[in-house]
């Protein structure tokens, strides 16, 4: 059974008395444990798909289940990171984290225990007892990462989660989840707009059209990972060399920028 499944899902937004459509007839399935990213152009839709899985947004036709269930609602069982690092400040890194295993009801021994671990596992040990103005952008982001991983959510959902940061400490995030996924894995749907970082990370590339936003192409990179070995590789640089990488890279490149020509179909 799929994890989630999108059916023939269309969204309209009422604007200024015309309406605008952001989504048509979208239709996507993404297994349990499967790492999916969705690229597109700006205003294609990607955030109101993430937003619709998450309960904060629903369809005008069409429907969005997860795990065989209509989303009616946010849920436990799907955590949210966005874009921008979305800590409680008065919080220390610690505690951030463990209050929503307190939420969750979990005893305080597996508490420290989880905490440990996904601190470790994003290279934040020896930060547990920091406020979030002390840290990077960088680093928060790596605390809110952790945060939802630790909750154990069926599904996660992260929307351009790495936007906000440096070039450099995009590539150093982008490893540690590649690191943290292939010893945790867990269904995410992962929005970007970076071609590279979507190859990188996903097991499926879902490719859209510029607006109204619908399922142009989706790419399978785990077989062409598999096939090429990819995970031999230590460094992002290395994986970057590799030809079977670029020829990926380059045709969801083309696909976009086909988008981007395009003109809006709808009235804006
Ligand atoms: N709440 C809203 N009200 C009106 N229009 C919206 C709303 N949310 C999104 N839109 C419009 O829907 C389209 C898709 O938005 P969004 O999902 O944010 O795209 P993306 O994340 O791909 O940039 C855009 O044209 C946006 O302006
Ligand atoms: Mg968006």
């Amino acid at each position: 059974m799929s994890m989630i499944r999108f059916d023939d899902v269309s969204r309209t937004f009422e604007r200024d008395r015309s309406s605008i459509v952001a989504l048509e007839r979208v239709n996507l399935e993404i297994a349990d444990k499967e790492f999916v990213a969705i690229v597109g152009p700006a205003g294609c839709g990607k955030t109101t798909c993430l937003r619709m899985v998450a309960g904060l947004e629903f369809p005008s036709a069409g429907s969005v289940t997860v795990a065989g269930r209509k989303v009616t609602r946010p849920g436990p069982d799907r955590a949210v990171v966005f874009q921008q690092f979305a800590l409680f400040p008065w919080k220390t890194v610690w505690d951030n984290i463990d209050i929503g295993l307190r939420a969750k009801g979990m005893a305080a021994d597996a508490r420290r225990t989880t905490i440990e671990r996904y601190l470790k596992l994003m290279n934040l040990s020896g930060y547990e007892r920091a406020y979030p103005h002390q840290l990077s952008g960088g680093m928060q982001q790596r605390v809110a990462i952790a945060r939802a991983y630790a909750l154990d959510p069926g599904v996660l959902l992260m929307d351009e989660p790495f936007g906000a940061l440096d070039a450099q400490t995009r590539v150093v995030m982008q490893e540690e989840l590649i690191k943290l996924t292939r010893v945790n894995p867990r269904t995410v749907l992962f929005i970007t707009h970076a071609v590279e970082e979507s190859v990188f990370l996903a097991d499926r590339v879902v490719v859209m059209t510029g607006r109204p936003g619908r399922v142009k192409e989706v790419i399978d990179v785990k077989a062409v990972r598999d096939e090429h070995q990819w995970d031999q590789c230590e460094r992002i640089e290395d994986v970057m060399d590799l030809e079977s990488f670029v020829r990926l890279r380059t045709h969801i490149w083309k696909s976009l920028r086909d988008e981007h020509g395009a003109p809006h179909r709808a009235a804006a």
